[in-house]
């Protein structure tokens, strides 16, 4: 069986996030978690997994994905301008 794993829309915009350097950050791919952008544990059983990202600069401003459809994880690219309905 070859089945494809649809991420849940967590919201159809990015988050802005304020980077700290060298912080880890676990970015929710599945979409199901209560703490978006990132992990809080709900993915288990589904098939995904978060993703590692972790900071190099001190404040900077980046936009983490909120639809969960792009092609640049773990930050937007945009992809959300082209979800169906
Ligand atoms: Fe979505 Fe962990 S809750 S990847």
């Amino acid at each position: 069986m070859n089945q494809k794993l649809e991420p849940t829309i967590a919201r159809p915009k990015p988050y802005l996030i304020t980077l700290e350097r060298g912080r880890t950050y676990f970015w929710c791919r599945c979409g199901k978690s209560a703490r978006q952008p990132f992990c809080d544990g709900s993915h288990k059983g589904s098939g995904f997994e978060p993703m590692k990202y972790v900071a190099s600069v001190d404040g900077e401003e980046v936009l983490f994905c909120g639809c969960k459809r792009t092609a640049t994880q773990p930050f937007c690219d945009g992809a959300h301008t082209n979800l169906p309905g």
